[in-house]
């Protein structure tokens, strides 16, 4: 695992269940008595949620796709150098809501260039991947109705519509199918309660 901790990312269309799920196995390891960080992207550190308000607020069109790019690396930036490394070193088992893989998928797909520009600064910036990422399967139209139903004024992405739901499911399977040692992939189309178990046995197959 990486350092002496483990990363642990969760990763999926919007409404799939992912914070849901990210909580309840960061109880679960808990109750076990494992020392768990649980955080979020865009966010997790003081910096870095800042930013997230900056980049989740506002009209749709208020960055280009490469301004975008660059708030969400800084973001994570921040966020890898003040709470994931740290905690990481410290042999905790950090649990994050989304992480690099949410940048190639909904920035990436924008147009021609940009997952490649993702990449890079991926490659110059962050370098880490998780030791194991979640992806919350679901189908779009059951997803965005769980999304919008959670009322808030974070709907810059989520107002993007059904269409690009789609090809973000299919993009994050797609990602999956390249990447099958890191990210396993979940049927989040069940009560929370089942997809928590399903989550828990596979990942602790996986923890040293
Ligand atoms: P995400 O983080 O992927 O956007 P959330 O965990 O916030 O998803 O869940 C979105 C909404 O769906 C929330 O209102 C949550 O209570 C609900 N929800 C989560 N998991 C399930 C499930 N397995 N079945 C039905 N509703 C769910
Ligand atoms: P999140 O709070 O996880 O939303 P949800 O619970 O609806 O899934 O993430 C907020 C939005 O930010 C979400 O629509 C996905 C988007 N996002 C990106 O576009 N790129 C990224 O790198 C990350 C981390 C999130």
């Amino acid at each position: 695992m990486t350092a002496r901790g483990c990363f642990i990312s969760f990763e999926g269309i919007d409404g799939s269940g992912k914070s849901t799920q990210a909580r309840m196995l960061a109880d679960h390891l808990r109750a076990q008595g494992t020392d768990v960080i649980l955080t979020r992207e865009p966010g997790g550190s003081p910096g870095a949620e800042q930013i997230r308000k900056l980049l989740l607020e506002g009209a749709t069109d208020r960055w280009s796709a490469e301004t975008e790019i660059l708030l969400f690396t800084a973001a994570r930036r921040d966020h890898l150098e003040r709470v994931i490394d740290p905690a990481l070193a410290a042999g905790k088992v950090v649990i994050c809501d989304r992480f690099a893989d949410s940048t190639r998928m909904y920035q990436g797909i924008r147009g021609a260039g940009l997952r490649d520009l993702v990449d890079r600064l991926h490659a110059m910036l962050i370098e880490r991947e998780p030791d194991m990422t979640v992806l919350v399967d679901m189908e779009p139209e059951t997803g965005l109705e769980r999304a919008l139903a959670r009322a808030g004024g974070e709907a810059r992405f989520e107002t993007f519509g059904a269409e690009l739901q789609t090809r973000l499911r299919a993009g994050f399977l797609e990602l999956a199918a390249t990447a099958p040692e890191r990210i396993m992939v979940i049927d989040g189309d069940r009560p929370a309660a089942e997809v928590a178990a399903d989550i828990a046995a596979r990942v602790e197959a996986r923890l040293p």
